[in-house]
Order: structure tokens, then sequence, then C-alpha cells
């Protein structure tokens, strides 16, 4: 006999699609992924990364992403919609359940970092529309307008009210957020992609058709054309040599990741209100192919080539995620015809993107809330609200360095990122067993998977993650170099325990006590929950004797 289920649901498959496309299409589509190509660009390789960002998409993200949208309708059907609750069902383990928590700590946490950038999305469309954004050629102008806006020198200082400071900005979408997720799934969220999802493609496909169109805008740099900044990105460069670089699969993997909001505990929460017989192969394959076109085609034709045509090679290289987005790309619309306009739609396309993604980030909280204490809806968003609120706070405060976002981007939206997706893809192919899951996979499939995708889900998904996450850890936490062999602790390690270089930063510090509370609390949570499922089922075990 199962829990009770639910009441909430999808009210319609497209909705769905497009809710959990909303969820991956995001920061990571139009900031992350062009700083990543950007890093391993130029006539040494761009193209090469994008060998290993598709490798990588089509052996853990699609294979991953089929596993979470099927142990999720899994879970569903036996009653659960949280991440503990799901392999509680699956596992039947009484340790199942603090597996899940995994699946609750990264969106929570990761929504507190990422609200924060959302608001400055929201604060630079209005600042362009007002004119405030407008520098000309000052380079400097505008990254002294971004380092003041988040309040990059000194903590706290980002916690204002002009329109110019963060700050007011993040009480907005922080508040939008919370209104939509409380009118639950599909009147907030459903509702919500449903028209914002096709309204952001429609807003990026202006700004690619802008970008593209530009030629040569320089009249003195005739090589800063189109055509050479998409070759910056697509270059293969010496291919076979650029493969061999173990940092560029690394930053491939860790991209698909992010940008498929695989491994956040999000998706298989989403495909826990499906019904037994909804289709969940030919759903996660749109979902995906649709975060793909975003990324690819729309966030891959305006960041990069935009930048090359207006500040050449030199204006890319080095530039970090952030860097490109809020001090590049400004500099490049302000300077191009009509740039208050593109620059604007820009900005809002992004809104858009991040608030999508966000929502999601925030359903697995309340999921877990709802289901492991009995709350309502109300009581659990309000105990999410001051969660994520007090954590939200805490980034902004700590912004000197944006030391706080930086550190806990790297342990949960990276480190717990490759953790989860690892453990899910493992259990998926061995603990349910492959030939179950290929079965669960398929009921009410519309199309059929070819067969030799059991032999990727089983074994090369697993040894491929394992290996990656072992280079990971050994290169971004040890610090090993894998060309001359030598060792020395990364900044996030040594920003934890110092050494006479490099003092430990209290910002990271106090960063990773607030990680650690926050798997304490929902670690809590978890175990009480154990015995209230226990007790449920119990009971209705009786029932139906
Ligand atoms: N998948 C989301 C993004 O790309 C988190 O931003």
């Amino acid at each position: 006999m199962q829990k009770t289920k639910t009441t909430e649901s999808w009210s319609s498959r497209l909705g769905v699609i497009l809710a959990v496309a909303g969820s991956a299409v995001g920061l990571g589509n139009f900031l992350r992924f062009p700083g990543q190509a950007a890093k391993y660009g130029g006539d040494d390789g761009g193209g090469a990364f994008m060998v290993a960002y598709f490798i990588s998409l089509l052996i853990i993200g699609i294979p991953i992403c089929w596993a979470e949208w099927t142990m999720g309708r899994y879970g569903g059907q036996r009653g659960y919609n949280s991440s503990p609750g799901i392999f509680h069902a699956i596992l039947g383990k009484p340790y199942a359940k603090y597996i899940g928590v995994i699946g609750v700590i990264i969106p929570v946490i990761i929504y507190m970092y990422y609200v924060y950038i959302e608001a400055w999305c929201l604060g630079y469309a209005i600042n362009f529309l007002t004119g405030n954004l407008s520098f000309g050629n000052n380079v400097d102008a505008y990254g002294d307008f971004w380092g003041a806006f988040i309040g990059i020198t000194e903590n706290g200082s980002a916690i204002g009210f002009s329109l110019n400071q963060v700050g007011f900005y993040l009480i907005l979408v922080f508040i939008f957020n919370f209104i939509l997720i409380y009118r639950g799934l599909s009147k907030g969220i459903e509702w919500f992609c449903k028209f914002a999802m096709p309204l952001l493609v429609f807003l990026a496909i202006i700004i690619a058709v802008r970008v593209l169109t530009l030629g040569a805008p320089l009249a003195d740099q005739p090589d800063q054309n189109i055509m050479n900044g998409l070759a910056y990105m697509w270059n293969p460069g010496n291919l076979i040599q650029n493969l061999k670089n173990p940092e560029l699969w690394l930053a491939a993997a860790g991209q698909i990741f992010f940008s498929l909001s695989v491994g956040f505990g999000v998706i298989i929460v989403y495909a826990s209100y499906l019904n037994k017989k909804d289709d969940v192969v030919l759903s996660g394959l749109s979902a995906t192919s649709a975060n793909e076109f975003c990324e690819v085609a729309l966030g891959g034709m305006i960041t990069i080539p935009a930048a090359y045509m207006f500040l050449g090679a030199a204006g890319i290289v080095g530039q970090g995620t952030f860097a490109l987005g809020f001090k590049v790309l400004p500099l490049v619309f302000a300077n191009m015809p009509a740039g208050v306009v593109f620059g604007s739609i820009f900005f809002i396309l992004l809104f858009l993107a991040a608030v999508t993604s966000s929502l999601s980030m925030l359903q697995p909280g309340i999921a877990f809330l709802e289901e492991s204490t009995g709350m309502n809806r109300k009581q659990s968003v309000s105990v999410l609200g001051l969660i994520t609120g007090l954590g939200c706070l805490f980034v902004v405060w700590f912004s000197k360095d944006i030391k706080a976002l930086d550190t806990i981007d790297f342990w949960i939206g990276t480190f717990a990122l490759f953790v989860l997706a690892t453990i899910q893809i493992i259990i998926f192919g061995w603990v349910l067993g492959i030939e179950k899951g290929w079965k669960e996979m398929h009921e009410g499939a519309e199309i059929r998977v070819p067969n030799f995708y059991k032999i990727i889900i089983k074994y090369i998904c697993p040894l491929f993650l394992l290996v990656i996450f072992a280079m990971w850890v050994m290169t971004n936490v040890f610090g090993y170099n894998l060309q001359t062999g030598e060792v020395q602790l990364t900044g996030y390690v040594l920003d934890l325990v110092g050494d006479s270089d490099h003092p430990a930063s209290a910002a990271a510090r106090l960063s990773v006590a607030l990680i650690v509370i926050v798997i304490g609390f929902m670690c809590a949570i978890a175990a009480q929950a154990g015995k209230r499922w226990k007790q449920q089922e119990t009971e209705d075990e009786e029932v139906s004797i």
C-alpha cells in the first residue's frame, strides 16, 4: 500500500516539459556556457571544448536525465515527491533518506546565491532602460559599475536601496519567486514557464539575429567580424592534442550538469508529479533538446561573437563568467546601434531564464517540508522563505570579492552536483537494476531508447563520472597539476585551512558553516520523516489487510 498521494499535479504534458526546460535554461546557458567556451576558445581549441561538451551530453547528461525522470515518476507512484522520500521508496533502507537529503540541500543552497545573480539581471535591465549603463568605450566604468552594484569591494555595501545597488532588486525577485511558488505547481511554476519560456526564446532570437548581422562593426578592425567571432568558439585547433587536456573534460562535464539541472535534485521532484503512464523518455529528450538549443544555438551565438567583434580576442581571454556577462557585454551593447534597447532585452531575457530556474530550486524544499512534517503549503513556503532568506542575506552581506557566492558555488554548485549525479546513476543502473529501470523508463514511453544505452547507463556513464570526479577532486581540491605532478592546495581549500601565503578567509569558513548547518537541519527533518513514513506505511498495510 502506498502513502497518500499528493493533490498537486501538472496540468499538461507541454507544461511539464516547459517547466523542466525552464529549470534547465538559465544563467548557465547565457552566462556560464559562454564563459566556459571562452576559456577554452581561440585558435587553440574552442571546438575541442564543444566536442567534449557534446560527448558529455550524450554519455552523462541525457542518461542521468532519463534516470531522474524515471526514478521521480517511480517515487511519485508510491506517494513520494521529495528526493528523500523517492530514495526511501526505491531503496527501502534507513540510510536512503539521507542520500535523498543531498537532493534537497543542493537546490535550496544554490537558490541562496542564484537569486542574487538573478537580481543583478533585473537591475541591469532597469539600468539599461534608464540609460545608467552608457559609458561609451570606457571599459573601466563598466567594471566599476558592476563592482559597486554587487558590493564587490566591501562586505555589506550591496545592501542599499538605490537603483544601482542590488539590494532593492533582490527583495523584488525574492518576493516574486515566493509568490509564484506559493501558487503551486501548475498555477505557479507551470503557468509562469508556459509564458516565460517562449518569450525568452523570442527575445534571445532577436539578440542573436542582431549579433549575427553586425558584420564587422568597427571600421578600423575588419578582422573582428562575425565569422572570426564564431570561429573563436568553434575552431577545433589541434583537436586530438586539445582533447588530451583533462581540465577541458572536467569543465565540459560540469557545464552539462549545471546547464541541464542534472544532479540538482530538481528533475526527480518534477517527475514525481507525473502519472504512471506519462511518457518520460520523449519528454526528457524534449526538455534536454530545448536546453541545448538555448545554450548552443542562442547562448553561444550571442556573448562570444559579440564580445569578439567589439573587443577582439584580447577582450575575451581571461574574463571570468560574470565579467563577460556584466562587464564586457554592457560595453558591447552600449556601442551597438540601438544598444539601449538590445541591452535591456538581453538582461530581461536573462532575468526570465533565471526565474524559471530559481523557481525549480524551491519546489524540492517545499515538497520535502510538506511530506516530512505534514506542514501545509503556506507553512512550508514560510519556513523555506525564512531559510533561503537568511542564506541569501548571508551571501549578499559577504559580497567582498563575491567570496560567499564563489565558495558555495564551488562546494555545492559543482562538487555536490558530481556526487549526486554519480549516486543517482549508480542507484538506477545497479541498485534498482538496469533491466527494471529500463522497463520502468519505457512505461508509457513514446519512443524507445536504443539498446546500447543500457551499456552506457550501466557501465560507461558511472565509470566516466567516477574518473572525471576523481580528477576533479585531484585538480580542483588538492591542486594536483596533471602536467607537472606538483601538488598545491587550491584557493578553495586554502580559504578554509590557510597557510603562510594564503590566510584562511572568514567569509569562506562561514559559508561552509552555513552549508553544514543546512545539511544538519535537513538531516534532522529527514530522521523524523523516516519515522513518520514508516508509521504511515504500517497503517496503510493494516488497512489493506
Ligand atoms: N540549469 C540552470 C542554469 O543553467 C540552473 O542556470
